[in-house]
């Protein structure tokens, strides 16, 4: 067992987080505000390979680890989350299942422009009905001998508006459930799609999340990932995955607020010396590292794991439950160590903490999580 980190990965590393500081750190608080998606700033990523992280370089991706991309959505998420589930998106649930599931035509036609930034990609399972209960599908793909017409609303779809290139899961034989599920590849011009609200969250403001509705969407056969009725494996392996992704971004949440509060308790003085010299807040500190410090091997042990080509939707599950419990909780924590100043905007905790709870949401409830994880140990 090896817990050193390679040249290459600490070279990643401090790519983001040099990226983070000097490209998404300005201007950070006031995209929160006022809803504004990182056009500007998820382009550049794109051109240093952020966004296509482990797409092969065949398909114009970085060719990366999944521990490399751990530590980039670390670093871009301690400073902005609303990037970084972009970031996450895009590389884990599109670019990963297109890579991984997709014709060699649709690798060639979507691949590289995906992992270059210069497009961004949406995972539409979501629907009004069907959330956690992703298998029942309302959204209908109907075989009609070249193409498929898909009808339905699709709900809290991240990149909703900011995407070119969506994959859409729909039901093309109810009596089959799940089994009767297909994934597609719909393009953003397609007559019949219509991006509809956006959002206003309690937090990720700066991400754009919106519903979709498909009227009479002609999809073309090619456009279907994987066999007929593989859509919703392909939903659940590329979700198994994703959760690492949304790991990584609660450590980040995590360890970007327990940084803020750890140099604002050596800033800070209460009762004649530094607050960090209370055994109060001392004690806060440790409880906050040590935490981060647990979520951070859970992430990479099912980054590992998924590089071995080794089952980990276990692993992932529980990293991803492990972490947004652990960025609530440290956010929180940050909040108090920052007293008044933690309740306004301009120290960023409150925001960290408000960016927190989707993590325990979305890819997955933390009772999902813990549906997969009991389901991979009672099997
Ligand atoms: N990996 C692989 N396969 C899985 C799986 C996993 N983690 N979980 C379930 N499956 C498979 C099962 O093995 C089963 O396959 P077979 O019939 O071939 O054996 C099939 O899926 C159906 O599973 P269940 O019978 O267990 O179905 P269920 O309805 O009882 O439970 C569920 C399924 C695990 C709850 C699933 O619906 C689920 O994961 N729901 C959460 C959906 C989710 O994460 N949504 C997030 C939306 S995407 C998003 O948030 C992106 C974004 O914008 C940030």
């Amino acid at each position: 067992m090896n817990f050193q980190l390679t040249e290459e990965h600490l070279a990643v590393q401090q790519a983001a987080r040099e990226f983070a500081q000097t490209e998404l750190l300005p201007g950070v608080i006031e995209r929160d505000e006022h809803q504004i998606f990182p056009a500007e700033q998820i382009k550049k990523m794109g051109e240093l390979g952020f966004m296509g992280m482990m797409v092969s370089p065949e398909y114009g991706g970085s060719g990366m680890d999944t521990i490399s991309y751990v530590l980039a959505m670390e670093e871009i998420s301690k400073v902005d989350a609303s990037a970084s589930v972009c970031m996450s998106v895009n590389n884990s649930l599109v670019c990963w299942g297109i890579e991984t599931y997709g014709t060699e035509e649709q690798k060639r036609k979507y691949l590289p422009r995906l992992a270059k930034g210069e497009i961004i990609g949406a995972f539409c399972l979501s629907e009004p009905e069907a959330g956690s209960d992703a298998t029942s599908q309302r959204t209908t793909a109907v075989d009609m001998g070249d193409y498929y017409l898909l009808n339905g609303t699709k709900n809290w779809i991240t990149n909703g508006n900011s995407a070119s290139v969506y994959i859409v899961i729909a039901q093309t034989y109810p009596e089959k459930r799940h089994k009767g599920i297909n994934a597609f590849i719909v393009e953003r011009d397609t007559p019949g799609f219509v991006v509809g609200k956006k959002e206003n969250k309690l937090g990720i403001r700066g991400s754009d999340t919106h519903s979709l509705m498909f009227t009479d969407v002609k999809v073309p056969k090619a456009n279907r990932i994987g066999p007929d009725g593989f859509g919703f494996t392909f939903a659940m392996e590329t979700l198994n995955g994703g959760r690492i992704g949304i790991a990584a971004q609660a450590l980040g949440i995590a360890s970007g607020a327990y940084e803020l509060a750890l140099k604002y308790s050596k800033e800070r003085k209460a009762f004649g010396q530094e607050i960090y010299k209370h055994q109060a807040i001392a004690f806060k500190l440790a409880d906050m590292a040590t935490q981060i410090e647990a979520a951070r091997l859970l992430c990479f042990k099912a980054a590992y794991l998924k590089d071995q080509h080794a089952e980990y939707a276990q692993a992932s599950a529980m990293a991803k439950l492990f972490a947004s419990q652990v960025a609530m909780d440290v956010t929180t924590e940050a909040v108090q160590i920052h007293g008044g100043y933690g309740y306004v905007k301009e120290f960023h905790v409150e925001r960290l903490m408000r960016d927190a709870k989707i993590t325990q949401i979305y890819e997955g409830t933390s009772e999902i999580q813990k549906i997969v994880i009991s389901r991979g140990i009672l099997k």
